[in-house]
């Protein structure tokens, strides 16, 4: 059923508060919840992040004392939000386990979002970074079974592999490297501008959330060290996605993006979720984001006396975001462009890298002793204990140099003469094969 949240009837600011016992909820079962309900959880958690601290900024640089109440009257419901969705998390699921489900999410909402991206140089900034989120899902798989024996693939459901793709020592990279041309809302589709918003916000939390427990995981040195490196790159993949949004918009014209945003994900999740307790958890926030928008709506009239239509022509929602599993796209994206990197705004082969370009610098600075990357040494330690790394696969590695599980490699996608030149279908037109869209920029 086609859905327009203009449509609807809002109910009151007030009636979207809750009380303690509601925003207080019960928290899930971490050995029997569907891993995409976990994932929807980390997904919403993070959106909820983006709402607070967008009209935050948005406050901060507003002279209309008016217009800063209304912003506070709805970021009161953000943040409850925001209290009541992070808590379904139980005391019992670790930092470890729970940057399991982060990982999982960045792997499956990537590839989801990019096999329905028409906008070229938004599918291939997307399909670039998912392989680097698939590597970080193997470096922390094996650090879960060294520290707390424990299986990851229990913990994705078996839905996502498990195994190396770019190296995550190959991913460091100057920072000048990590700024994408903006897109121009007005000539680009509803669903594009959902999606960067949607991915923006999922990695802004991932490298939050790295940000946050990088220090508070108390198991080992290494650990801690994981989360740091890890968050390096979750931060050029904010760079990355964010520096795709359209830097012309009005704070009141993203206000009314940000807040269909919200809209859209919530009746995504009603429509796919299983578990009937989180389903009501949803109808709810849709509820209250519903209002939301038709406040940011009539805040667009009064102050810049503009129609929402001319923000969002058609109001009714584009294709809904289900997550599921993406085995086969993700294993096409390994085998073609595990050999990629960037150079400015774009993706190149690490062949067609000149000698001396700010990469291998900026390589040199943070991996010269590479017995000190703590991406690589979770590997060694874990087949030194093991005996061989901890992977979950389907079929063998798509990529032949990534299929030892006795050592790892740290040369692929950083070393140039290690890197085959056919893991580097590289450009705009590299992946777009692989989508069931038609490119709206006519490349194919
Ligand atoms: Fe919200
Ligand atoms: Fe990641
Ligand atoms: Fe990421
Ligand atoms: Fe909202």
């Amino acid at each position: 059923m086609p859905f327009n949240p203009f449509e609807e009837k809002p109910i009151p600011i007030e009636m979207t508060y809750m009380d303690w016992k509601t925003m207080y909820p019960r928290p899930y079962n971490k050995e029997t919840t569907d891993p995409y309900t976990k994932c929807r959880i980390v997904l919403m958690n993070g959106t909820e992040f983006e709402a607070q601290w967008f009209s935050r900024n948005f406050s901060r640089h507003c002279p209309d004392n008016d217009l800063r109440r209304q912003l506070a009257m709805m970021r009161r419901t953000e943040q409850q939000q925001q209290k009541r969705i992070s808590c379904l998390k139980p005391k019992d699921e670790t930092i470890l386990e729970h940057t399991i489900t982060y990982e999982q999410l960045a792997v499956d909402l990537t590839a989801r979002l990019a096999q329905k991206e028409t906008d070229c140089d938004v599918r291939s900034t997307m399909n670039f970074a998912l392989l680097e989120d698939f590597d970080h899902l193997y470096r922390y798989s094996n650090l879960l079974e060294m520290e707390y024996n424990r299986d990851a693939k229990k913990l994705v459901g078996g839905y996502t592999e498990i195994m190396p793709a770019r190296p995550t020592i190959a991913e460091h990279r100057c920072p000048k490297d990590s700024i994408n041309r903006y897109i121009i809302n007005k000539k680009t589709s509803i669903l594009t501008q959902l999606q960067v918003n949607i991915i923006t916000a999922a990695e802004q939390q991932t490298m939050n959330y790295y940000m946050n427990v990088a220090p508070l995981y108390c198991k080992s040195d290494h650990g801690r060290r994981l989360y740091q490196e890890i968050g390096m790159i979750e931060e050029q993949h904010v760079s990355e996605y964010e520096s795709l949004k359209d830097t012309r918009v009005t704070w009141l014209e993203d206000l009314l993006m940000h807040e269909y945003t919200e809209c859209y994900l919530y009746y995504s999740c009603m429509q796919s979720e299983c578990d009937p307790y989180i389903r009501c958890i949803w109808e709810d926030c849709l509820t209250q984001e519903i209002c939301h928008l038709h406040m940011a709506k009539d805040m667009l009239r009064k102050y810049e006396r503009k129609d929402w239509q001319q923000i969002i022509p058609c109001g009714t929602f584009p294709e809904l975001l289900i997550l599921g599993p993406n085995i086969e796209y993700v294993r096409r994206m390994i085998a073609k462009t595990t050999g990629n990197t960037r150079q400015e705004e774009d993706i190149v082969s690490l062949n067609s890298l000149k000698k001396g370009n700010e990469f291998f610098v900026y390589q040199q600075i943070v991996n010269h002793d590479v017995r000190s990357v703590a991406s690589h040494n979770v590997i060694d330690r874990h087949i030194c204990a093991f005996g061989k790394d901890y992977r979950y696969q389907t079929a063998e590695h798509p990529v032949a140099l990534l299929r030892s599980r006795t050592c790892d490699n740290v040369t692929l996608a950083r070393i140039p003469c290690e890197t085959p030149e056919k893991l580097s279908v590289a450009g705009k037109t590299s992946d777009c094969d692989d989508n069931s869209n038609p490119c709206d920029c006519g490349c194919s």
